[in-house]
């Protein structure tokens, strides 16, 4: 087997917030495809970096009353140390705010210009002269200039689903100050990507560059209509690297992000005296990108693009992972699965989630479900249960006697086991972790009758069983090393301890094909401890906690009158039961139209799924046109008596804020909720 140099790189997180276990899918996945290589003995560069740039960081620095490089050192930090703790372990760790960095945008910047690339355009963005920034869409809100919804995204709206810019809305208004923006024209540089369309074609298309579905999804979405200009400028104030030759205004953060992979790996040339050009340009090494399925345009179009106009090696592989969901939902605050890193091991041991991960993982950029229960039941059985049994229930026989001095007859298990390496192999390279699990516990369930039947706890005591019970812990100490050597990019502790226990250090993929004979066996210590459900609820408990703190703790952007609550006083307490007495739905309104005849009222066919169909005259004809509120969903009292009224029977009622005529604003039900549902 001829080594092969690899460079494998991760998404640089923002340094805008923690690393949480939705990032992890990724930092993991990649450390074990990284580890994984250098076990084979080849060469390979795990490269990472904070991505510093951008208004999201000023704003956070800003609020904190520090700097942005104050602000960014301290995520560096914390960053850093939330991955050493969960074994991931990076070759460089950088940052995109480096003199490398700086001067490699430099080096890209001359040769897009060169190439013809740069074009010159005004750009109307909104500004907010208090917080003196211009706003990204998301620090925009405003009423829908479509349907007239208020209090609406700046990009698009969540009553309609209209898509707009943040200029189009009606009275905006900043979320970072709550002032009125003003429309500031500006220049702005792009890059025409359409002149590089025809490279990108070929690029995405042949070869083996990206999965089949990722390469699919670019033809149908992008590349069959020419490709949009990039705004790569933005104008001061900005935290980022402002532009040698457009004095006053900084490259945007996606600009330098990617060329950060580039500068961390020659800061890591520059402490090994290595060749940047050697892992970079030409062919001597194989680049390995892994991202998750958001950032794909980047990484699959601008980036391709960028390197080869500056004339840098492509990757070898964008290699894109889906998202992380927790019972099968968003990870989510409130609910308490927005789980940092950091809360995480205050609670649970590692390689817990290295496990559960790799057992979940496959070449697909499916979406990866942490399923709390299989994670604490799935880890028992096969981790506990399966592998680290094998020497719990052997290693103290060992002690005093070490394994044999010949390895057993053992009805083929070792040989068996041998025998898969590569299949296993090829498993971990095409990172279908999955499967690679899969065989692995296979090969558990093999050794475990072994012991089971062998029963060395019975031989122990029998005087003239010690030389049989003495090749029995050989042959299933050795089977639990080759379990180790095969899970070891998964969990490098386990390998660890296991090199210990053994007196050899697993460093080498091929150590499962030699069993160890006449060498002594150390003291057993525990690897792993079952997983406790409880403290699986702690730490969602936790999290839901520090959510909270932190939502408490965070300045409103709102400075909300008490006007509303003056004139209408809260009412009398209620218990429980009353208020389940009111059975509130969520309803699809599939038709609705006006009444000639009635000043007040809109006829509503509202859908409660399936065939139940139920028709509302509600009083919302001076706030609402008819077109606006077909689709959407809204919240129904169900169980109100009917009423008769003059245009038709009304049978029920549609929950609505404000007091009324114009004033009334229909309750939005947030995205997933389908007709049917009961609102408790
Ligand atoms: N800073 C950019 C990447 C620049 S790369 C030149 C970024 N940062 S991020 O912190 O938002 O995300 C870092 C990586 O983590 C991305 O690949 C992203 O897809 C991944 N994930 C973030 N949240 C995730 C989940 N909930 N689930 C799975 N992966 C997720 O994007
Ligand atoms: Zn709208």
């Amino acid at each position: 087997m001829s080594s092969r140099k690899i460079l494998v790189t991760a998404a640089l997180p923002y340094a805008n917030g923690q690393i949480h276990i939705g990032h992890l899918v990724e930092y993991l996945q990649t450390d074990i495809w990284v580890r994984f290589q250098k076990l084979r003995g080849h060469r390979c560069l795990y490269i990472c970096a904070d991505d510093t740039h951008g208004t999201a960081i000023m704003i956070s620095a800003k609020k904190e009353g520090i700097s942005e490089e104050a602000f960014i050192a301290r995520t560096h930090g914390e960053h850093q140390q939330d991955f050493a703790q969960f074994d991931i372990e990076f070759d460089n760790y950088g940052s995109t705010n480096s003199p490398e960095n700086r001067e490699l945008c430099g080096e890209f910047w001359t040769q897009i210009r060169q190439a013809g690339l740069v074009k010159e355009k005004d750009v109307e963005q909104l500004f907010d002269p208090e917080a003196n920034t211009f706003l990204a869409d998301r620090f925009v809100r405003g009423t829908c200039p479509k349907c007239a919804s208020p209090n609406q995204p700046g990009d698009n709206c969540s009553a309609c689903g209209a898509h707009y810019t943040p200029i189009e809305l009606i009275d905006p208004v900043s979320t970072l100050s709550g002032a009125t923006p003003e429309v500031r024209s500006e220049k702005h540089l792009f890059i025409e990507l359409e002149k590089l369309h025809g490279f990108l074609d070929e690029w995405t298309q042949s070869g083996a560059h990206l999965q089949p579905e990722v390469a699919n999804y670019l033809k149908g979405h992008f590349l069959h209509e020419p490709l949009r200009d990039w705004d790569i400028s933005r104008p001061a104030p900005y935290f980022g690297f402002e532009i040698p030759d457009f004095p006053g205004h900084y490259w945007y953060v996606w600009f330098d992000a990617p060329i950060g992979y580039m500068a961390s790996t020659k800061q890591w040339c520059a402490k090994h005296g290595e060749s940047f050009d050697d892992w970079w340009r030409g062919d001597t090494a194989e680049i390995h990108h892994f991202i998750g399925k958001d950032i794909t345009y980047f990484h699959t179009l601008f980036w391709p693009g960028m390197l080869k106009t500056a004339g840098f090696a492509l990757p070898t592989k964008v290699h894109i992972h889906g998202f992380l969901t927790v019972d099968g939902a968003k990870m989510s605050k409130s609910v308490g699965t927005f789980v940092a890193a950091r809360t995480y091991l205050d609670h649970l041991d590692p390689a817990y989630l290295r496990y559960y991960y790799a057992s979940k993982l496959t070449p697909r950029v499916d979406d990866l479900d942490l399923n709390l229960e299989e994670f604490a039941t799935k880890v028992n059985a096969d981790l506990v249960g399966k592998v680290v049994n094998l020497a719990s229930r052997t290693a103290r026989f060992a002690g005093a006697t070490g394994l044999s001095e010949t390895y057993p007859e053992d009805g083929g298990l070792f040989a068996h086991a041998a025998a898969q390496s590569e299949e296993i192999a090829a498993a971990y390279e095409a990172c279908d972790y999955n499967k690679a699990m899969r065989m692995i516990l296979a090969l558990a369930d093999r050794a475990n009758p072994y012991v089971e039947t062998k029963q060395p706890w019975t031989l122990k005591k029998d005087p003239d069983k010690q030389g049989e019970l003495q090749d029995v812990c050989t042959v299933a100490l050795n089977l639990f090393r080759q379990l180790a050597v095969y899970l070891a990019p998964v969990l490098p502790r386990l390998a660890r301890q296991t090199g210990e226990l053994l007196g050899d250090p697993i460093v080498r993929w091929d150590q499962a094909q030699t069993p160890l004979v006449g060498t002594p066996v150390g003291k057993f210590e525990h690897m792993l401890q079952r997983v406790e459900p409880k403290k699986v609820e702690a730490m969602i408990e936790a999290s839901k906690e520090e959510a909270a703190a932190a939502e408490a703790a965070a300045p409103s952007a709102h400075n909300d009158s008490d006007e509303a609550l003056q004139a209408e006083p809260l009412a009398d307490e209620c218990t429980f039961d009353d208020f389940t007495k009111v059975d509130l739905r969520v309803a699809r309104v599939v038709a609705a139209e006006q009444v000639p005849e009635a000043r007040k009222l809109l006829k509503l066919t509202l859908s409660l799924g399936g065939d139940e169909r139920r028709t509302v005259f509600a009083g919302i004809k001076a706030a609402y046109e008819p077109e606006q509120l077909v689709g959407r969903l809204v919240v129904f009292v169900a169980n109100l008596a009917p009423r008769q009224m003059k245009f038709g029977l009304s049978e029920g009622m549609v929950v609505a804020a404000g007091p009324g005529g114009a004033d009334v604003f229909l309750l939005n039900v947030d995205e997933g909720a389908v007709p049917g549902q009961r609102v408790h």
